[in-house]
């Protein structure tokens, strides 16, 4: 969370640190910052709290024109120490106004280093972590071994700084560079013709470079026109990964849609057919990294999933396959309990880390605690070489593009067909599935883009529905089975877009208590299984259903097509296409995005950008 960017070239500074901030604003937006360092060395700073748009109008007020100047850094912050206020929005700068400098992370032991700076009698003004390193900075660039050369301080203070941190800094004596550093937080660097850029994204350089490196961690890297320069934080020379970017600037804008997440939800087929093509092949599949022996992966006598959010979800709906397939206990963990509570881990458990972002600090964590126990991890991600499958023992990609809407719709589903290809090769691996078997399951697979476009039909009729809900104080979102995992995830859409009190049960449990809910009008939503493929279950919800439409709910069904047993119970009937039982989330969970997202439009809510989260949720 937090984005920062920093840009050296021959254009305008600010027009391009401000676009690159718009493409990071899904990484945090309580408030945004720049500085430019202008031709003669002055450095001039303007930040607000709130959207870039408040940073803009402040622009706008004091002339844009008067931040000249080709070199500039910016921020776009989540609030982790002191509130959202201008006081504590980045750019910090030093007593002098000479250093500024931008963060990503938490420093854990600012409290000392603040003690310390304010012993020797510097002023802090912000109640961050951040400002300390501006004063810091200034503090080794004024005297010392380090005086008079910027790289040697910010180096000087990155070695004793402990924590999660990227840092971009300049200082107007050197107006002619940036210093960049990374630990643990991600650092990308822009590499173009006479400019580059440093960011924590390549989204936020992509209309002006596919060209990029990636730091490794404990990395500085100094960026000036004609070059960069990665060292260690001892100043030793570092390698850091090249790479093209395999996407460009129309993946990373709305293309039309009002939303980011409305176009997102659109490209669901895409980002399934992308994630899992090339993963099975003569006869095979295969995973994008892997560094686990196919005897330790015989070996493997539990499998634990760990995640947060959506991505937690989709591991609930994981175990089904992975149990089923290769008749392995399989425990799903949220990311933030896992490594508190002394899971029993050695080297025969895999553990299976699943991140959006690839940077979540909690799932960070649980991934070096279970390597810790000798737990081999396996991490399924959508950000090419991020912290998480860095750190993993073998990894398989989702490619399901960059996600900008904060809440996560297309990466959710390229998640479940990711897990269920780990589920295939580990099936595959250890015999408990024969190849053909293996075969049909992804073909199956295979089959899943056409019916989530298919499923993308009943948009039209769940906006009208979503219209005449958005009034209602809660809904409640029931399911059995692989449906279970759908209503957690359908609820957490509408808490997370439309602010309503929203809960997802398992509707078998919904007589041990939550039934005392349900009260005259009040929505419920039913994932329905299948009545062919689970026509027991299917009977029970079909219960369960009449049992709340005799206490006055009103009921809104997610069904297979043609389901006419349930029809009679469903106030509303939205139908989605019939596929194998283990697939069905793909297809379910469309009309459950569609209704939050809309929910929360006539709600009048930003619903790329719901209040007090962020996308990339790099602090414990
Ligand atoms: C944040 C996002 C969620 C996401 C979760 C896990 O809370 O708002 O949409 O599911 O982080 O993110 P990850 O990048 O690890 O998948």
């Amino acid at each position: 969370m937090c984005g920062i960017v920093g840009y050296v070239g021959h254009r305008q500074a600010l027009e391009v640190v401000l676009g690159g901030l718009h493409r990071l604003e899904y990484r945090g937006y309580d408030s945004a910052g720049v500085a430019l360092l202008g031709g003669g060395g002055a450095q001039r700073v303007a930040r607000k709290a709130g959207r870039i748009a408040n940073l803009e109008a402040v622009l706008d007020a004091d002339g844009r024109a008067t931040f000249g100047g080709t070199v500039g850094i910016g921020h776009t912050r989540w609030a982790t120490h002191g509130p959202p206020a201008d006081r504590n929005s980045h750019p910090h700068v030093d007593e002098s106004g000479q250093v500024a400098v931008v963060h990503n992370g938490i420093i854990e032991n600012f409290a000392e280093l603040r003690g310390e700076l304010e012993a020797a009698g510097v002023e802090l003004t912000s109640d961050t972590d951040s400002e300390t390193v501006a004063h810091l900075v200034a503090r080794a660039y004024a005297s010392g071994e380090t005086a008079g050369d910027l790289d040697a301080s910010v180096r000087e203070v990155c070695r004793r700084l402990r924590g999660a941190f990227t840092l971009v800094i300049t200082h107007s004596d050197v107006p002619d560079r940036i210093v960049a550093a990374r630990r643990s937080s991600p650092l990308v660097v822009g590499v173009g013709d006479g400019e580059h850029f440093v960011a924590s994204d390549v989204a936020a350089f992509i209309e002006h470079t596919r060209r990029a490196v990636e730091l490794g961690q404990d990395q500085v890297v100094v960026i000036t026109r004609d070059g960069y320069e990665v060292t260690d934080f001892t100043g030793e020379p570092a390698s850091a990964r090249p790479f093209t970017v395999d996407w460009d600037l129309s993946a990373a804008e709305k293309g039309g849609h009002d939303y980011f997440m409305l176009k997102e939800i659109e490209e669901q087929p895409d980002a399934l057919a992308n994630t899992l093509r090339g993963h099975f092949a003569a006869g095979r599949i295969t995973l994008d990294e892997q560094r686990i022996t196919e005897q330790d992966l015989r070996d493997i006598d539990k499998v634990f999933v760990v995640a947060c959010g959506s991505a937690y979800h989709s591991g609930l709906v994981a175990k089904y396959a992975i149990e089923h397939w290769c008749r392995l206990p399989v425990e799903v963990e949220l990311a933030s309990e896992f490594r508190y509570r002394d899971p029993v881990l050695d080297r025969d458990t895999l553990v299976v880390a699943v991140s959006q972002s690839g940077e979540t600090a909690d799932t960070l964590e649980a991934v070096r605690h279970a390597r810790g126990q000798k737990a081999r991890v396996l991490a399924v991600c959508n950000t090419n070489g991020a912290q998480i499958p860095r750190e993993s023992d073998a990894v398989l990609y989702t490619h399901a593009g960059p996600e900008i809407g904060v809440a996560s719709t297309k990466a959710f589903l390229a998640q479940i067909a990711a897990n269920y290809l780990v589920g295939l090769a580990l099936a595959q691996e250890r015999g408990t599935k024969y190849p053909d078997e293996v075969a049909r399951e992804f073909a199956e697979l295979a089959n899943t883009p056409s019916a989530v476009q298919k499923a993308l039909t009943t948009t039209d009729q769940v906006r009208d529905l979503a219209r005449r809900i958005a009034d209602a104080k809660a809904v409640l979102f029931l399911g059995r089975h692989v449906g279970y995992p759908v209503a957690l995830e359908g609820a957490l859409k509408l808490k997370e877009l439309a602010y309503m009190h929203a809960e997802g049960f398992a509707a078998g449990e919904l007589k041990h208590g939550p039934i005392a809910l349900i009260e005259d009008g009040l929505p419920v939503v039913i994932v329905m299984p299948s009545p062919k493929g689970r026509a027991m279950l299917h009977s029970k919800l079909v219960s369960n259903i009449s049992e709340i439409q005799a206490r006055g709910a009103r009921t809104i069904v997610i069904a297979e097509e043609g389901d006419d047993v349930v029809r009679p119970y469903a106030d509303e009937l939205i139908e989605v296409p019939a596929v194998t039982t283990l697939l069905q989330p793909l297809v379910s969970t469309v009309p459950l995005q569609v209704l939050a997202a809309e929910i929360a439009r006539s709600r009048g809510y930003d619903i790329d950008k719901p209040r007090n989260l962020a996308k990339s949720v790099t602090v414990e």
